[in-house]
């Protein structure tokens, strides 16, 4: 999945071996700031550890769960078939037509003709929020509503509405109609319109079928867990020898600006949504300290702390030059070291580029990330 940030990539360029190196005492393995999950799900399904996953945003942990909380693959895959038809009963028929005939006269409209008769088909709709706040925008009316129907009858049995569930958020991100994140969805104009209709044209029911089938092969060592809690306060469960994953944002805007879709479809509700990027209320969007320059460096040097009051190993990443939320590699250096010994300092590049971050920080720092290896003193 793509994700600001990822380290999927770095997983194979020098974080994999640090994690290699770091973790056979760790009786536990936690991920404080999982995000997409890419490096809580590399642990959990190479070693015999335990990997608990935290993050701030509800999208992020419903990714990590439909691996770690799973020891073996599903072999019997027919609760899909079940839950596609229990989705397909609780459809609107008028809306099925209207939405499905757009769906297929697509490819020959213009996209501004196409975004009124979408979004008047979402305007129409009831009791379908995602189809409600974003159809018509990041989603063809069709797409929006399977995303709905299949959210509502989700299986009952863990196993399957865990990977039910992180299916549908990724399936969202595949065919948002965004460029990379959903900050802000393709406007329906002459620039940008063929990009939008050629996102709505994805195919998100068989998308979400052959990401549950994927899924069901995916599963932990040891069983795990996944929480949506603040990092600095899940520090406090953290035991002695356990080793420690940190990626804390490094950006001054915060992730859910970015990524509020996928939260909508991970918590199956939405209140009034505003403007052209359709956002939620303030109050429904997760905020944190690591994106606030008056907060990120007392947040960091409080987690740092509290690891280091409970004995534990830390692996952390961050970018080595200055980073938009006002710390920088050299700043993350130091707070480190005065609560751990330093054992291995990397530099690696950065594959992947930042949405949203160009802006903020320049071409030649994006490239480079540190990545310290920290022991209890
Ligand atoms: C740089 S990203 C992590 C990327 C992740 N390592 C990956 O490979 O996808 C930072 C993550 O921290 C989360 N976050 C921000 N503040 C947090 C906090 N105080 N506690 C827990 N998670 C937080 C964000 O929601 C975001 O998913």
């Amino acid at each position: 999945m793509k994700y600001m940030g990822s380290k999927r990539t770095m997983l194979k360029n020098g974080l994999g071996d640090v994690i290699d190196k770091s973790i056979a005492s760790a009786p536990k393995v936690y991920d404080l700031f999982t995000g997409s999950g890419a490096v809580a799900s590399h642990i959990a399904q190479r070693y015999q550890k335990a990997v608990i996953a935290v993050d701030l945003q509800t999208f992020a942990v419903v990714l990590a769960k439909s691996v770690l909380e799973r020891d073996s693959a599903i072999a019997d895959n027919s609760w899909i078939c079940r839950w596609f038809a229990r989705a397909s009963a609780v459809q609107d028929m008028a809306m099925l037509k209207a939405a499905s005939d757009l769906q297929e006269s697509l490819i020959t409209l213009e996209p501004e003709v196409a975004a009124a008769l979408a979004r008047k088909i979402a305007t129409e709709t009831e009791n379908h929020p995602i189809t409600s706040a974003y159809g018509g925008y990041y989603f063809s009316p069709l797409q929006s509503m399977w995303l709905d129907d299949l959210r509502r009858t989700l299986p009952k049995v863990k196993e399957h509405k865990d990977i039910a569930l992180a299916c549908l958020v990724r399936a969202a991100s595949s065919c948002a109609a965004a460029p990379g994140h959903t900050a802000q969805p393709f406007k329906a104009n002459p620039t940008a319109g063929p990009f939008l209709i050629e996102a709505w044209l994805r195919n998100l029911p068989k998308i979400v079928r052959e990401t549950a089938l994927f899924l069901s092969t995916q599963y932990a060592k040891v069983k795990g867990r996944s929480f949506v809690m603040d990092a600095n306060i899940a520090a406090h469960d953290v035991q002695e020898d356990d080793l420690v994953f940190l990626d804390p944002p490094y950006s001054d805007v915060h992730y859910s600006r970015f990524y509020h879709v996928l939260e909508t479809v991970a918590r199956g509700e939405v209140g009034s949504i505003k403007g052209s990027g359709r956002y939620p209320p303030q109050e429904e969007r997760p905020r944190s300290d690591y994106s606030l320059r008056t907060q990120s460096r007392t947040a960091l040097d409080g987690l740092l702390s509290t690891l280091a009051s409970r004995g534990a190993n830390v692996l952390m990443t961050f970018p080595a030059g200055q980073a938009s939320n006002g710390l920088s590699g050299a700043e993350v250096i130091e707070a480190s070291s005065k609560h751990f010994k330093l054992i291995e300092t990397k530099v690696t590049s950065r594959l992947s580029t930042l949405g949203g971050d160009r802006k903020h920080r320049a071409a030649r720092q994006d490239s480079e990330e540190l990545i310290l290896y920290l022991s209890a003193k």
